[in-house]
């Protein structure tokens, strides 16, 4: 199936992009493999007629907006992200009414229609650097309250706004005390996302996106890895030498929902084409295009 893939990929002109969590047959086959800011600067150069996103929609999405004259294509119809089904865009409108001089920076995992009315997104890889860059001193932020306090303990001169108040990702909120314990009864290293919650973020000894592990994952020792479970086996893959444990439990269903054949079948029948409404277009692309200008 792999070898026929290759094949199908190259008639079709395609490049396909995929993310840490995707299982490890599907990263085979990947032309690239990354965290959500690293897949949308990747998606915003490609040349090739098509873009197959190999995670779930709001980072096809994002492809769609950073290159829209590409066709993008989604494996799996109904790869979601329950994260940034936490936000709508009546709450940032209601968020704006309440605190008219604040800024409203958009976390990707969220809705093309939420982007749109950002006035910047972030990923966890830029969140610190994209809300420092902001003149306003207050910052609507959302859908992730994890992320926001990590946010608001790195910029503390200013006062986030978590929209709405309790949004989560269930992976990471899985991750608990006991959790930390055991990391710590083994000696690890501990490792987390700071889509994690905040007790856990204070614990651990590196908080990072998951491009952050793949960057810092040679360090000696064993570490603890507090994010989806197919982390560790990209970790692994790159860092053979390395001790990575990962929580058995820990799996993003929608990430799963990206298999071989299904990606086969979408390449060939081109099918689960992602787009973008042309009202959101415009004003969701701003908001990524001001994103990826935050110098580094
Ligand atoms: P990264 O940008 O760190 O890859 O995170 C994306 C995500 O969905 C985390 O759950
Ligand atoms: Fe969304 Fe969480 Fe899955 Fe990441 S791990 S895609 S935030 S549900």
């Amino acid at each position: 199936m792999e070898k026929e893939l290759l094949a199908l990929k190259s008639e079709k002109n395609a490049v396909i992009l995929a993310h840490n969590y995707q299982p490890a047959a599907v990263r085979a086959v990947a032309d690239a493999v990354g965290d959500s800011l690293e897949l949308a600067l990747l998606a915003r150069d490609v040349t090739a007629d098509c873009i197959v996103v190999c995670g779930v929609l709001f980072m096809a999405e994002t492809a769609k907006l950073v290159n829209p004259e590409r066709k993008v294509l989604l494996p799996a119809r109904d790869a979601g992200c329950p994260l940034a089904d936490h936000l709508t865009p009546g709450m940032i409108e209601k968020a704006r009414e309440e605190h008219p001089d604040a800024a409203v920076a958009v976390y990707v995992n969220s809705t093309a229609g939420c982007k749109a009315l950002a006035d910047i997104t972030c990923t966890s890889a830029n969140a610190v650097r994209v809300v420092r860059s902001l003149a306003e001193e207050e910052v609507i932020f959302g859908p992730d309250a994890n992320l926001a306090a990590y946010v608001q303990r790195q910029v503390p001169e200013k006062r986030i706004i978590p929209t709405p108040p309790g949004g989560h990702c269930y992976v990471h909120t899985g991750f608990t005390l006991a959790d930390v314990e055991a990391a710590r009864a083994r000696g690890c290293t501990i490792v987390c996302h700071p889509e994690c919650r905040p007790e856990i973020q204070e614990r651990a000894d590196i908080i990072a996106s998951t491009g952050g592990m793949v960057r810092g994952g040679a360090t000696a020792g064993c570490w603890s890895v507090f994010t989806e479970r197919d982390m560790v086996l990209r970790l692994r893959s790159l860092y053979p030498d390395g001790t990575f444990c990962e929580k058995a439990d820990a799996v993003c269903d929608d990430m799963k929902k990206i298999t071989l054949a299904g990606l086969l079948r979408s390449l060939e029948r081109e099918e689960h084409e992602v787009t973008v409404p042309d009202e959101v277009m415009h004003p969701a692309r701003r908001a990524i295009e001001r994103m990826l200008a935050v110098p580094e």
